[in-house]
């Protein structure tokens, strides 16, 4: 059996930065006012994760701000133990459950380790931060194109 091509290289490209705020609203006059850039949809509630996400661009780099949408939002408590700041970034794959599967095979510690909805139709997983020396990542694959 050959080794499917997405195990090889897992990581395809920056998918976005995600960035906490305590409030959208607010946060996007910075964004989309001083910094200039475009939001892309409206803003969206992401059930698993109890979040409002923003998306925005910068030419083709993607920036979402998310704002907790409880109080027991893994968001809230991270904006009430750090303020504010970058909160993970994402990393694009083809296929989010091989990558799981990959990654686990190669000994990486998940928080998921089976692929669940992200926002604008895409799967995504976290990867443990005690596993990348404390940065939190996602893994990302796109909703497949509408037809
Ligand atoms: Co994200």
């Amino acid at each position: 059996m050959t080794t499917p091509e997405i195990l090889s290289g897992l990581v395809r490209d920056l998918h976005h930065v995600a960035v906490a705020v305590e409030r959208l609203e607010e946060a996007r006059l910075l964004y989309e006012g001083a910094l200039g850039m475009r939001a892309s949809g409206d803003v969206e509630f992401v059930p698993g994760q109890k979040v409002n996400v923003l998306v925005l661009f910068a030419g083709t780099q993607r920036v979402e701000l998310v704002e907790p949408a409880s109080e027991d939002s893994p968001i809230s408590g991270f904006l009430a133990k750090r303020g504010g700041g970058i909160h993970h970034v994402a990393w694009r794959v083809d296929d989010v459950q091989a990558a799981i599967d990959a990654l686990l095979a190669r000994g990486v510690r998940m928080i998921h380790t089976t692929a669940q909805p992200g926002s604008h139709g895409t799967s995504v997983a976290f990867v443990h931060p005690k596993a990348t020396g404390g940065v939190l990542m996602e893994l990302v694959q796109d909703a497949a194109p509408a037809r």
